[in-house]
């Protein structure tokens, strides 16, 4: 277990947090390196070649420490958004094939795949759930021999429901199915192993669980698709970029790996130093031990918040890292609004209220969380 890691943040004594699953806060260290970074840019006189590459590269090598697999798999995106944009112009669906989501994902790994099959044929099937019922058994009943993509999160966004990806990996290799994951509310806060997944694409906005400055994130695209069409044809993607002066000698070839599907001014000399900062963070705790904490955080919260007739989902069907609870209907509308007030920060998606809570907080948060909603649902 991590103990409460509240100092190295600023956050106000009096503000319970309990919203990663929004946005996480900036570390002190990820500021502090943010705020380096910007100044390179004030004196460029100053700036390097190296600084194109280098702090890049410890990025992809620290996010591939992450997830267990080589930093050559690792692309530079802004958003989920780009990296989904990136499977979805490299992957075919072609008639009577299935394109398999979860219903109610979130919308950048929905709209690009209604896209795909209004231009190339095929469906979207999206599996529904039932309350009580094991999302990753819902999703296996429709992954079948039509399947040609599955297109999943880890967890829901709106609730934390949990899909277990190694069985799912499973399904796709018995029916031929390319995998294709958004990572964005789960990695970070939960184990991951890409070995032992082998998705397709996998996509994670760095700004939720990561706690990575806003539009930084990662793509990791499994060896057979390294060689594919990246959204955008810039120059530093090019073999032998390193050559400022020598760039109109244009070259076919792209550097090696993912590297060829990384966003247009990847160096980003403002936020790349806290996305690196960030990420050593999260190693020197350990994934296993943010895990673990969270878990036995949330297990407690969901004990207590039980005791005033709030359930969460079951342990076995949710994230650890995620509490989803049902609203009584009797629920104020403004109830979001109502906590903020108290400095109490969640968030409502899909009927669910949304406790995700990180190594920031303190008993005192998870107290006052349970205070005020007696206060406002009574
Ligand atoms: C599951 C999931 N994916 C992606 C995003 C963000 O998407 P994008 O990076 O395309 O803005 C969110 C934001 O809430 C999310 O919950």
């Amino acid at each position: 277990m991590i103990l409460s890691q509240r100092e190295l943040f600023n956050i106000p004594e009096d503000v319970a947090y309990l919203n990663t699953a929004y946005m996480s806060p900036l570390l002190n260290s990820v500021v502090s390196a943010c705020d380096e970074g910007v100044r390179m840019k004030a004196r460029p006189w100053e700036l390097m070649i190296s600084d194109f590459y280098d702090t890049v590269d410890d990025a992809r090598r620290l996010f591939a420490d992450i997830v267990n697999v080589d930093k050559e798999g690792v692309a530079i995106v802004p958003s989920a958004s780009y990296g989904i944009e990136t499977a979805v112009k490299n992957l075919n669906v072609g008639l009577n094939r299935t394109v398999v989501l979860l219903e109610n994902q979130f919308p950048s790994n929905v709209y690009p795949w209604h896209r795909l099959v209004e231009k190339k044929g095929g469906k979207v099937v999206k599996v529904e759930l039932l309350d009580e019922e094991s999302a990753t058994q819902a999703v296996l009943e429709k992954i079948n021999t039509e399947c040609a993509i599955v297109a999943l999160p880890n967890v829901l966004w709106t609730n934390g429901r949990l899909i277990d990806l190694v069985s799912i990996r499973k399904r796709c290799d018995q029916v031929g199915a390319a995998l294709v994951l958004d990572l964005t509310q789960s990695l970070g806060a939960i184990k991951t192993d890409f070995n032992i997944i082998r998705p397709d694409f996998a996509v994670v906005a760095g700004y939720k669980w990561l706690l990575c400055p806003y539009s930084t994130g990662f793509l990791y695209v499994d060896p057979k698709w390294r060689n594919g069409e990246p959204i955008e044809e810039g120059w530093i993607t090019r073999a032998d970029s390193r050559d400022f002066s020598g760039l109109v000698n244009y070259t076919k070839n792209y550097e090696l790996g993912a590297n060829r599907y990384d966003v247009g001014e990847r160096a980003n000399f403002a936020l790349m130093p806290g996305v690196v900062s960030a990420l050593r963070q999260i190693l020197d705790w350990g994934i296993d031990n943010i895990h673990n904490t969270l878990a036995e955080n949330n297990k407690k919260l969901a004990f207590e918040l039980s005791e005033i007739g709030l359930s969460s989902m079951p342990e076995h069907l949710r994230g650890p890292h995620f509490l989803g609870i049902k609203l009584p209907v009797s629920a104020p509308k403004d109830l979001i609004n109502r906590l903020a007030g108290e400095k109490v920060y969640l968030s409502e998606r899909g009927g669910s209220l949304r406790i995700t809570p990180h190594l920031w907080n303190n008993e005192q948060d998870f107290k006052k969380l349970k205070n005020v909603l007696i206060k406002h649902l009574k």
